[in-house]
């Protein structure tokens, strides 16, 4: 079996990891120097002093980049639907999954794996369902139709996710003291995309990654992940710390376009999934993504009058490209944009 095109949820007990998946000795995760005693910021939106939450947002942006939601508007229900089915999905025999296997990351529906097949020098050990989500009727059409719930729970809690999203990019848009509706004006109808990503317990998970240092290359992202096994770290003042799990909780983060709208006081940082040995982890990414033709511009009131802006205007589907036409854990794409 060619291990390079194929996906890895396949039911195989690996005894140790293929070479194709093994970073060399510098890059790898030393998972024990992470500390466990440090996390994100919890934000509860279920709080009444609006501005009380607007600050905790603010600071959470500029100091971490990451933070966890509660009491989102996110029905409990639906997030354990969506992690069931997901693991159901995950689950199916190899031929019903491999009909949807795609490398081409401009398909709007593919199963995949590792991250970008075609570019990368080494793989990472994860499997992964993409889904464009937003307009729902457009795109849901072509959605798994097994398991036979999956088209019906994913819109649900699609629908959940995008109203917290914008919610969140309201609150985000005060805090940098805009207008309220400023920073949606500039990302015009959002994008929503989703990635459904199948860590499978990994023979030597100190050598490789599920998913290795990366930024999102979009706006916002709303991360549902699994309950019990954690895996995600994020990069802080260069250092690994990890995103502990946490019953009901979203964990959101900035991406790359919120970096360039917020002329780079918040940080799109780095992070990265891990994996282990016991246990599969499941974790389901929302991304709201800019609509192809915005234009990208930090609003005036953030620039002193356009003087000066950090980076170059550009639009999001020259963005999306280049984001792609690279590899996930080269030089953060944004550089590229700098004035
Ligand atoms: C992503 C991502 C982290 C995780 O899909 O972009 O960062 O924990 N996922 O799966
Ligand atoms: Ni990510």
């Amino acid at each position: 079996m060619l291990l390079e095109t194929k996906v890895i949820s396949n039911g195989i007990k690996y005894s140790t990891l293929p070479t194709s998946y093994v970073r060399p000795a510098p890059e790898r995760p030393k998972l024990s120097e992470v500390p466990d005693w440090e996390t994100v910021p919890v934000i509860d939106l279920g709080c009444e002093d609006e501005t009380f939450i607007i600050q905790q947002l603010g600071d959470a942006c500029r100091n971490y980049g990451f933070f966890q939601v509660i009491n989102h508007g996110v029905s409990e229900e639906i997030m354990e639907k969506m992690l069931k089915v997901a693991d159901e999905f995950f689950h199916l025999p190899m031929e019903e999954k491999m009909k949807l296997y795609s490398e081409d990351p401009f398909k709007t529906m593919r199963l995949s794996t590792s991250s970008n097949v075609k570019k990368e020098t080494v793989h990472n050990w994860r499997d992964y369902l993409r889904l464009h989500c937003y307009p729902l009727d457009k795109y849901a059409p072509e959605w798994p139709s097994n398991p036979s719930t999956f088209k019906e729970i994913v819109s649900k809690y699609c629908i959940q996710i995008r109203n917290l999203g914008l919610r969140l990019e309201q609150a985000i848009s005060e805090s940098l003291g805009l207008e309220k509706d400023c920073i949606k004006n500039i990302l015009g109808q959002q994008g929503q995309h989703m990635a459904i990503n199948y860590y499978p317990p990994c023979p030597e998970p100190e050598l490789t990654y599920g998913l290795p240092a990366h930024a999102d290359p979009n706006a916002l992202t709303i991360l549902l992940q699994d309950t019990q096994v954690a895996g995600l770290q994020v990069l802080k003042d260069g250092k690994w710390i990890g995103v502990k799990p946490l019953s009901n909780a979203l964990v959101i983060n900035i991406g790359d376009q919120l970096q360039a709208l917020s002329n780079g006081k918040y940080k799109s940082v780095w992070h990265r999934a891990v994996v282990n040995a016991d246990k599969a982890r499941i974790s389901v990414a929302s991304f709201l993504c800019p609509c192809n033709d915005a234009v990208i511009s930090a609003p005036k009131e953030l620039t002193i009058d356009g003087s000066s802006a950090n980076y170059r205007d550009y639009t999001y589907a020259e963005y999306y490209k280049k984001f792609w036409d690279r590899n996930l854990d080269q030089q953060h794409c944004l550089e590229l944009y700098k004035n």
